[in-house]
């Protein structure tokens, strides 16, 4: 995997390490994902065997080891597992209110099981995590966590409340995205932190860092929506845009079109697109530079988290954690 390549690159003991938490997550996750009921057993099955990068699990490990404490690695995977569940549950979700028939290069769970068995084990998920939660029994770590699925199911929401608006503010759109996608890295983190017995400015510190970098990270993805061929990133192209969801590439070009042009962008959006709309409408993203602003606007959010790690201890954690920020937000899956 990418990160940890770049881990090994930076420092090889500390690429092992991760390597040996990520190992011990997926321990984890396949021990708790078991069902007594084939259709849970199956779609949490297919979820965890199609992949993913796996980032939440590392951003709690790097966390902890960022903070230059002690701590315990069981923790560590236990509650990595437990976000990664999360993650997969709001990924099951997601697909079927997004109705995108591929996720990491495979078929969704919903394609495959159906709306209603996908929605009902993301929701078992999401319970199995709570599990976890309350065997490791951190009260902060339990408040965090409850606060950040709170925020994410909302952004979420907030996603559907606004969809077809193609007036959609860039401060509108940026406050879905800190709630569907960065509150809960910024969880990640902060849990991290917290396992390892960090202080509340340490703590909040990695926490800055996470929601930083989550909306660089959703900002890249929004791009790649439009960039990135389904071969590669292992998603449908340009579902936000068929599904009416504005994003950065399309709230900067609205500003950049003639009037003709504007009429028949709000037309298609949301509304029967084709893929001879998308090519047209991406190649007006490319030309009126509505993806370098896009780009420019992740690379800003990557610049404050690497700013908010400088008070941090200057370790390899933090290094990489530096050298991840911009990693994500120029990734191509
Ligand atoms: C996808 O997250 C959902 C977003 C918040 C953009 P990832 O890009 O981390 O998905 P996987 O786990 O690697 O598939
Ligand atoms: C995912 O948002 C948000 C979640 C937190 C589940 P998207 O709908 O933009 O993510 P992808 O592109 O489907 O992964
Ligand atoms: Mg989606
Ligand atoms: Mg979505």
């Amino acid at each position: 995997m990418a990160h940890l390549d770049a881990a090994r690159e930076l420092d090889g003991d500390l690429a092992i390490e991760l390597a040996a938490d990520v190992q011990a997550c997926e321990a984890m996750m396949t021990e708790r994902l078991g069902s007594a009921v084939d259709t849970v057993e199956n779609i949490a099955e297919h979820v965890f065997e199609a992949g993913g990068k796996r980032l939440r699990p590392l951003f709690v490990s790097l966390a902890a080891r960022a903070t230059g404490q002690p701590f315990s690695r069981e923790r560590v995977a236990a509650i990595g597992a437990c976000m990664e569940m999360i993650h997969m549950a709001t990924l099951i979700h997601d697909d079927v209110i997004d109705h995108a028939a591929t996720r990491r290069g495979e078929s969704t769970a919903s394609t495959v099981f159906g709306s209603t068995a996908s929605i009902l084990t993301g929701d078992v998920l999401l319970a199995k995590a709570m599990q976890i939660l309350a065997l490791d029994g951190d009260l902060r770590i339990i408040r965090i966590v409850s606060k950040a699925v709170v925020d994410m199911a909302e952004g979420e929401v907030l996603e559907v409340q606004t969809r077809g608006d193609f007036e959609l503010s860039e401060e509108e759109h940026v406050e879905i995205l800190r709630r569907k996608t960065a509150v809960f890295i910024a969880c990640c983190c902060e849990a991290g932190a917290l396992i390892a017995g960090a202080d509340g400015r340490v703590a909040s510190a990695l926490a800055g860092y996470g929601e930083a970098i989550g909306i660089g990270f959703q900002i890249a993805d929004d791009l790649l929506d439009f960039q990135s061929l389904p071969e590669v990133s292992g998603k449908p192209c340009a579902t936000d845009f068929r599904e009416g969801c504005a994003t950065l590439p399309l709230i900067y070009l609205r500003g950049r079109l003639a009037a003709e042009e504007t009429a028949y962008v709000r037309s298609k959006f949301g509304n029967g697109v084709t893929d001879a709309d998308v090519e047209t409408i991406a190649g007006w993203m490319s030309d009126r530079e509505a993806f370098a602003s896009a780009s420019s606007r992740a690379e800003d959010y990557s610049d404050k988290a690497k700013e908010l790690l400088s008070d941090l201890p200057q370790n390899s954690a933090t290094r990489l954690l530096a050298h991840l920020g911009k990693m994500l937000i120029c990734r191509d899956s």
